[in-house]
């Protein structure tokens, strides 16, 4: 068996050293060949004072072995098995891809462990499986993805959120003890989105070395990132298992799900870059090749007063401002006139649509619009028919009363009654109407969540995938979006199956900007949804003007979500302004590379996107700006031997209060070769806060 395992992309290199179990030894910059000496070479000394062996840091750290920080494994025979430790018996190898095949005859357990490494992107999949071979059922408490870390991995830069406000990030030494993020909400949460990277000192968007890691999994999970006394460390991602969760009987098995990494010498920007490669070849799968089409979503338009004439209206109003998909949201089906009732009983409301939804998709489609409806289907509210007839199709334990949340309950989705009553309606609907979209909700976390009693994330998180699975069979051409009172549930395993993601049910400009740089850390643009909002925020009763809007919205997946019918001649005249902005620039803006720039303003945003021969940069002021005069734009991913032409694209149309006299460049194209743009850079007009400045740089040929 080798003692060096090499697995390359492109760009980097894995290479796994191997003994009794295999450990990693490097992950990052590629090289070129392995040396035989380096299996010498990485010998360790043993301390004084300590066990007297090595102990790898391996792909499952092993408390058995004497690893005593945080293990790979954990779970129990009745107290027995508690502490396994393996012994390598394959090493399957393929292009890219190695499995490693670990027993542990003493417990009675199979451990496999799979690395999977895209060439393209740089992208690692790391997956663990699971397998009682012994004779009694196997109590498995954790099983999770462990990735070591060299000593100069200094620096942790870790997600937090909330409602409104999903995707913030912190910064976090890293030189002894650890972090750890527990997720126990039973959907990806806005609280802990289950990203992390870890770098050298001082890591930014464009320098640095960086390890970016993204678990796939839209239910609990732990994350933790630690450095042991011996200044080795370590990331660990897996599933978060409740009490009795996996219990396994003889010759069950148990995967966990995938840990999705990459690195980068050349900062976060670097890491995004192979990230959004990744999700675009290898997750996101469009039904049709068509460009994402500009949606209106009616939410905050008109919430739950539906009326289908008025709909119409807005429609047409929509159309008018460019919009291609318009979205009924909440409140189409019967009795649902506000947030306490009816979920479930997924009919249409003929009292509200006398004539059936026909006439209002077909004034849309006549507009020339795709529609699409708004579901929330794994939820119940107590004031339903489908409540009513099953209360034991409540996802809970018997015996108490959980609270609910939004006044409702999740259903229980292992129920094949329950399933099958979802798969039906969602079938049906989509079979009677022409719906080309479903905005798929999911609005509250999971208390208590059982099947038959017993702890049930897992099996419910399984079981979503499969309803999602069973209904895009049948109905491939329909698009979904990932919405959980905006951003709750936004992660790579669900994106398999969806096509959007609601990054938030924050429409403040403001908020946003921060929000969706976040996301994008690990998503492209395609999948953003990104909507302009009205002038007065609803969710914070902020005001702002139509360019900080326009600009936030122009680089996602663009949207309105007003009314339209209500707002100014003015107004909607920017409106469609901004969208024919984005459809502008919408084939690079959804295929381009994406960066972001380490402003010299610290309350600056500098982000952009760019291919070969264009590039689009944003800049917007967030607050009152640092200095007195801005900072010239040093732009790095130029090509410094090229002549490019440079312009505004879009800027505030008034607001210019702390700017007596624009800078002469102002209002004309003008022409900068790649190295002067590198560094010396463009001196930019002074931005009042809250405003933004867009730029369109081409190439000249
Ligand atoms: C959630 C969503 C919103 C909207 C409402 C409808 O909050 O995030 O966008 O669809 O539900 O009830």
């Amino acid at each position: 068996m080798a003692k060096l395992l090499h697995l390359q992309s492109k760009n980097l290199s894995l290479v796994f050293k191997i003994g009794r179990i295999p450990e990693i030894i490097h992950w990052g910059n590629k090289v070129a060949t392995i040396d035989e000496d380096l299996f010498l070479a990485t010998e360790r000394p043993i301390s004084q004072a300590r066990l007297d062996v090595d102990v790898p840091l391996s792909v499952c750290p092993e408390l058995g072995a004497g690893h005593f920080n945080s293990p790979g494994l954990e779970g129990h025979r009745q107290g027995a098995d508690f502490a396994p430790v393996f012994q390598l018996e394959s090493v399957i190898e393929g292009q890219g891809n190695v499995t490693f095949g670990l027993v542990d005859s003493v417990a009675g357990l199979q451990l496999d462990v799979n690395f999977i490494l895209d060439f393209e992107s740089d992208v690692l999949q790391q997956k663990l499986s699971i397998k009682n071979i012994g004779s009694q059922p196997y109590q498995l408490d954790k099983l999770t993805n462990t990735m070591p870390l060299p000593y100069h991995a200094k620096e942790l830069m870790t997600f937090h959120g909330r409602w409104c406000q999903e995707f913030q990030t912190q910064r976090i030494g890293f030189e002894h003890g650890g972090f750890v993020q527990e997720n126990r909400r039973g959907r990806t949460s806005h609280e802990n989105f289950p990203g992390l990277f870890v770098g050298s000192q001082g890591f930014s968007e464009q320098s640095g070395q960086v390890w970016g890691f993204h678990l796939g999994w839209s239910g609990n999970h732990r994350l933790r990132a630690d450095v042991r006394s011996d200044g080795r460390r370590f990331v660990q991602a897996g599933e978060l298992l409740l009490s009795g969760e996996a219990s396994l009987k003889p010759q069950d098995s148990y995967s966990s799900p995938t840990l999705y990494s990459t690195f980068s010498a050349e900062g976060l920007n670097g890491i995004s870059a192979r990230f959004h490669q990744f999700v675009r070849e290898h997750i996101i799968r469009f039904p049709k090749l068509a460009q994402r089409p500009v949606h209106l979503n009616t939410w905050e338009g008109i919430y739950f007063d539906h009326n289908p004439d008025y709909i119409m209206q807005m429609a047409t109003e929509a159309a008018k401002m460019g919009v291609e998909r318009f979205i009924i949201d909440d409140g189409w089906f019967i009795g649902r006139d506000g947030e306490r009732t009816a979920l479930g009983d997924w009919y249409l409301d003929e009292k509200k649509y006398p004539n059936g939804l026909e006439p209002v998709i077909e004034h849309v489609n006549q507009q020339g619009m795709e529609f699409g409806l708004w579901v929330e289907p794994e939820m119940v509210s107590q004031e339903s028919i489908l409540y009513r007839e099953h209360p034991e199709w409540v996802l809970g334990v018997n015996g108490y009363e959980q609270p609910s949340g939004r006044w409702q309950y999740v259903l229980d989705l292992q129920n094949p009654d329950c399933f099958a009553y979802l798969f039906n309606r969602l079938n049906d609907l989509l079979s009677q109407y022409k719906i080309g979209y479903l905005k798929w909700d999911m609005n509250r976390e999971l208390v208590q969540p059982a099947h038959l009693d017993k702890a049930a994330v897992n099996g419910q998180t399984h079981a979503l995938y499969c309803l999602l699975d069973a209904l895009r069979e049948q109905h491939p051409d329909v698009e979904i979006e990932s919405c959980s009172s905006g951003g709750g549930r936004i992660d790579f395993e669900i994106l398999k199956r969806t096509h959007r993601f609601w990054a938030s049910d924050c429409n403040d400009a403001l908020e946003r900007q921060t929000i969706q740089r976040g996301m994008s850390y690990f998503f492209p643009p395609e999948v953003m949804g990104a909507h302009i909002g009205p002038a007065e925020c609803h969710s914070t009763k902020r005001k702002h003007g139509i360019n900080m809007r326009g600009v936030t919205a122009l680089q996602g997946h663009m949207g309105v979500e007003l009314d339209p019918v209500k707002e100014s001649a003015e107004e909607k005249q920017a409106f469609a302004k901004y969208i024919e902005l984005h459809k502008t620039h919408r084939d690079l803006i959804h295929s381009g590379r994406n960066f972001r720039l380490d402003a010299a303003d610290e309350r600056q945003f500098i982000y952009g996107v760019e291919d070969d021969q264009e590039m689009l940069v944003t800049i917007c002021q967030l607050a009152m700006p640092s200095h007195a005069l801005p900072a010239p734009l040093r732009i790095s991913c130029v090509d410094p031997k090229a002549s490019y032409s440079v312009r505004i694209v879009e800027m505030p149309n008034t607001s210019f209060q702390l700017m007596k006299h624009r800078p002469e460049w102002i209002g004309k194209t003008i022409r900068l070769s790649g190295d002067n743009l590198r560094e010396i850079g463009l001196t930019l007009p002074i931005l009042d806060p809250e405003s933004a400045l867009v730029l369109h740089i081409t190439k000249n040929l």
